[in-house]
């Protein structure tokens, strides 16, 4: 009897050892929180040229893919372009993304319509950009930097990017987000202003 009560003795101390060795490695865990990181992401066009790991590129999709649909259809696809030479035909061919020369990646948010709410262009659009939204915010909240560099409206960008990667013409490249390295020169701009609120009523 005494040797079980020794037994439950230790197992109890190991559990209170394990809890707090979590909740300490917890409190060291640097992860800002939301708010933090809504304040802190801009749009990063310097970027020092180094690569960006699988998993992290793995992370900022899976925040992309948790944001909100109409109607939790997730009418979307992500191409992820890492191949050097490819980031550089798009570079080339799209006038406001030159910054893709040195960013380690690129998620392309493709709008999907036919797997929207009723089919709507708009929703695959809405949902699409919640999602770009999204990976933004989780590339800076990971210590990279992106951008959203526009696709659509404009067709001619849209037929660039669609060419270089294959997209299918009833999908919707909406735009092209360089994924890097930030070298720490692009900072957040302050846009609070009251002006743009109304209470209550307009
Ligand atoms: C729909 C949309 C299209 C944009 N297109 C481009 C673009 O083609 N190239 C670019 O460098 N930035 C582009 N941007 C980024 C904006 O210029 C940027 O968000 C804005 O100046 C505010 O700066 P911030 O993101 O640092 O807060 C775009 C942003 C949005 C939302």
């Amino acid at each position: 009897m005494k040797k079980v009560k020794c037994i439950i003795g230790a197992l109890a101390v190991l559990v209170l050892m394990l809890g707090a060795a979590e909740c300490f490695a917890q409190q060291n865990v640097k992860a800002p929180d939301a708010l933090t990181v809504i304040h802190s992401r801009k749009s990063v066009r310097n970027f020092t040229g180094q690569a960006v790991s699988r998993e992290a590129l793995d992370t900022v999709l899976r925040a992309g893919m948790a944001a909100p649909t109409a109607v939790g259809r997730q009418p979307w696809a992500f191409v992820v372009v890492t191949d050097r030479k490819t980031l550089d035909t798009l570079r080339d061919g799209l006038p406001y993304a030159k910054m893709l020369g040195k960013a380690g990646a690129a998620i392309i948010v493709c709008a999907m319509p036919e797997k929207a709410h009723d089919k709507k262009i708009e929703f695959a659009l809405i949902d699409s950009t919640c999602a770009g939204e999204n990976i933004l915010l989780a590339a800076e909240a990971i210590g990279l930097g992106a951008v959203w560099t526009a696709a659509y409206p404009y067709k001619d960008r849209m037929d660039v990017v669609r060419k270089t990667l294959r997209i299918p013409d009833d999908v919707i490249p909406l735009n092209v987000i360089p994924v890097g390295h930030p070298t720490g020169i692009d900072k957040p701009k302050n846009k609070y202003n009251p002006e743009n609120i109304r209470w209550e009523k307009w």
